[in-house]
């Protein structure tokens, strides 16, 4: 296969715009944040070279320490969206509060929330890292520009996305119309399509936890994972495989691949803030991306699409995957 028999970004999104009548505003906006993940790959790349590898003296909203990419690949979302005139507001993981790019919000502008760097943790170890982003359109005027006004629930979105910054950068993106999955062809500046209709298969045999968070796990989660370890013997009769790279989009991103659950549950030590992972620049749009492959994605009682937000960077439990194990889960915390 050579570069030719593959749509480029371009290409493939002004079929979108032809086919679904996707609006041009939002494909330069996609535009704009692929080029920032391609710069935010890049800056990951020369890490160890370019000195910025390491920890900055800041901590987030969330309480973590700011690593020096982390603020880098903000600095890129940043900059990059702001190029789009209907993008009135950011909501980004690494600032305490909204920032409002316009004087007033209109019907049809976009708010974008981002993490600019998941799995930031990861860095210095080498493991994939990533970018998440979600998008929503406003309905109606915003009668006044506060944090409280961007709380919108994540069925919303009218697209979301995410880049893996692996052995190669992937830009995966959903609008409403399956999932596409591009990667960037290193010294062209482009991303092209390599994965088409991306599906989560309905069965699997795989899942993911931190399996070290065990004491803290609720009856539902401890019973799905007692009988997945059981194998050929217990109820569930086959035997399960188990990843956990500490890196969502990289597990997403296998799910995507060859299938699975992950879980990333409310338990006793993390359901004070509601869970671990947050919800509009996380759970939102990996849920939005999963349920438009073909896999579900719930907190165990509820569809994370459905939640509505109360907080900026409010948190939630994730378990998310092949719909057949994400039913099951959901089955267990109702009994
Ligand atoms: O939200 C940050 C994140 O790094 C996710 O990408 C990942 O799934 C999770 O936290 C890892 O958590 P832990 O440190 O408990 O393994």
């Amino acid at each position: 296969m050579t570069k030719d028999d593959h749509l480029t970004f371009r290409q493939f999104m002004l079929n979108e715009y032809r086919e679904h009548g996707t609006p041009k505003d939002l494909i330069f906006l996609l535009e704009d944040i692929a080029t920032a993940c391609r710069t935010i790959s890049h800056k990951i790349r020369s890490g160890a070279f370019a000195g910025t590898l390491g920890a900055t003296e800041d901590t987030n909203v969330q309480g973590e320490t700011q690593k020096q990419l982390d603020v880098i690949a903000n600095d890129q979302f940043m900059m990059h969206c702001a190029n789009c005139s209907r993008v009135a507001a950011l909501v980004s993981e690494e600032l305490d509060n909204v920032v409002w790019l316009k004087d007033k919000a209109e019907a049809g502008d976009y708010i974008i929330y981002f993490d600019p760097l998941d799995g930031s943790s990861n860095l210095e170890l080498n493991i994939s890292v990533g970018s998440i982003f979600s998008i929503v359109e406003l309905k109606e005027p915003l009668a006044e520009l506060t944090d409280e006004a961007v709380l919108i629930p994540g069925s919303e979105q009218i697209c979301a996305g995410y880049s893996l910054y692996g052995p190669s950068t992937s830009l995966v993106i959903t609008t409403g119309h399956g999932v596409n999955g591009f990667t960037h062809l290193n010294g062209s500046g482009e991303f092209l399509l390599t994965f088409p209709n991306m599906t989560v298969p309905a069965e699997t045999n795989e899942y993911a936890i931190n399996a070290s968070r065990q004491k803290y796990w609720e009856p539902a989660i401890a019973r799905y994972i007692d009988e997945c370890l059981a194998g050929v013997d217990g109820p569930r009769e086959r035997k399960f495989n188990m990843r956990w790279v500490a890196s969502m989009v990289a597990e997403v991103h296998r799910i995507l691949t060859r299938g699975g659950v992950f879980l990333y549950p409310r338990d006793a030590e993390n359901a004070a803030m509601g869970g671990r992972l947050r919800l509009l620049y996380e759970a939102s749009p990996m849920a939005f991306i999963i349920e438009q492959a073909g896999g579900k994605a719930s907190t165990g009682e509820v569809q994370i699409m459905d939640l509505m937000p109360t907080d900026l960077h409010q948190r939630c439990g994730v378990i998310l995957g092949s719909s057949e194990e994400v039913d099951r889960i959901d089955a267990y915390h109702r009994d």
